[in-house]
């Protein structure tokens, strides 16, 4: 069990691009691993690596259907937009209405190079999306269209 700090806003990393994994070794097994621990401790239902400050493409979701685990995820295809309430790890406390994909297929690879293929809905959809953005220093904050709850300072 390794539980890593997640980074808060205002980090730096949280506003770089990720690199593709180019191959799966024994650290990266370990970043998964690592990531699914500290998703779990927190409790959060996504965390994508470079919020435990490593800038590569991976990410870890469980909306409590199970722990998915993808490698290089990518966005092959949405549909549909819905608009729900939002947080994230890197961001504690703060809630604000976001609009996403209602449904995405995302393929990816799974710890075993495997490529998988998933489509996903709703609150698994909206995880999936913003896990990716992640990986692309995206932070959700950048795309609330109405705030709820504890909009940080900075914005
Ligand atoms: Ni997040």
């Amino acid at each position: 069990m390794a539980i890593h700090n997640i980074l808060t806003l205002g980090d730096h990393i949280l506003r770089e691009k990720s690199q593709p994994v180019k191959k799966i070794t024994p650290n990266i097994l370990k970043l998964l691993d690592n990531l699914a621990d500290t998703m779990y401790d927190a409790p959060g239902v996504g965390l994508a690596a470079p919020q435990i400050g490593v800038l590569k493409r991976v990410i870890v979701v469980d909306v409590g259907e199970g722990l998915i685990e993808l490698i290089n995820p990518e966005i092959i295809d949405k549909k549909g937009r819905t608009v729900e309430p939002e947080g994230c790890l890197s961001v504690p406390g703060a809630l604000g209405e976001v609009p996403r994909s209602q449904f995405v297929t995302v393929k990816g690879l799974d710890r075993h190079g495997q490529e998988k293929e998933i489509n996903a809905e709703g609150l698994l959809a909206r995880a999936l999306q913003h896990e990716i953005d992640h990986l692309d220093g995206i932070v959700f904050v950048d795309k609330v269209v109405r705030w709820l709850e504890n909009k940080p300072e900075e914005l």
